[in-house]
């Protein structure tokens, strides 16, 4: 596989074509932001972390029936991807309310419904990624009714995976955003971008220390240190070297 044009430069990853059409090169960098960008900072080999456990968790779907963009690992900050044209939403899943859910809903950060929570997010940098509901994606174009049963299927089920998984690595989910697109090969609805401790909140079962991006966001330290137990633990959970 070739690596062609820089066909996107994000603050914390690149995108890159490739010699095939339909696939993409994936580029984890050491930054990392936070609140829309206003908070950043380098944290050195915290992109090759984020590199092996996307990885290892998009991987660990696509062999468990939950299709994602994720094809192979290339190397320690590579990864290669389907290419997808991207659907502007981002689904979240909630075991428990943290961050901004606890906030909007005024209860503890770490409150445990007994149910799980999905939202669905508009993702707009202009309009600061508000919430919106399933018949506003509708008028707006984004997908329609049938897709959006989809991604909600599709989050239920890779959610509760993850769950399942990370449970074994003794870490609990807290919550986790899950993005979409639609295959450049074929057109199916598939699960895109990143899975990692940036993309989800982690905490450790024993301990109830944050595993996370939140390490990062709330100045608690340590952030690449709970990137390695994250990735170790998930190791040892999947029996891989
Ligand atoms: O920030 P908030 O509390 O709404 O985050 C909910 C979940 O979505 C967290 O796991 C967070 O890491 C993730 N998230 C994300 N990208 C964003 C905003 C939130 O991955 N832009």
């Amino acid at each position: 596989m070739i690596k062609d044009k820089l066909l996107f430069n994000g603050n914390e990853k690149q995108v890159f074509s490739t010699d095939d059409p339909c696939m993409v090169i994936f580029r984890y960098k050491d930054v990392t932001t936070a609140f829309h960008g206003v908070k950043r900072a380098r944290f050195a080999g915290k992109g090759i972390l984020d590199n092996e456990i996307s990885a290892l968790l998009l991987g660990y779907l696509n062999d468990n029936g939950v299709e994602t963009h994720f094809v192979r690992f290339l190397g320690e900050r590579e990864q290669l991807c389907r290419k997808i044209e991207i659907i502007p939403l981002e689904v979240v899943f909630h075991n428990r309310i943290s961050g901004s859910l606890a906030l909007k809903l005024g209860v503890e950060d770490g409150f445990k419904p007994a149910n799980s929570i999905l939202d669905l997010v508009y993702n707009n940098d202009e309009l600061g990624d508000p919430l919106i509901n399933r018949d506003q994606a509708v008028a707006l174009g984004i997908a329609t009714y049938q897709e959006l049963d989809a991604m909600y299927d599709t989050v239920r089920r890779a959610g509760k995976l993850l769950t399942d998984l990370l449970h074994k690595a003794g870490i609990e989910l807290v919550d986790i955003k899950f993005e979409f697109g639609r295959a450049a090969d074929s057109g199916e609805i598939i699960i895109s971008d990143e899975i990692s401790p940036d993309t989800c909140r982690m905490w450790d079962e024993a301990t109830g220390e944050r595993l996370d991006k939140d390490r990062f966001r709330l100045d608690l330290g340590d952030v690449t240190d709970s990137y390695k137990t994250v990735l170790n633990r998930l190791k040892q959970a999947l029996g891989v070297e």
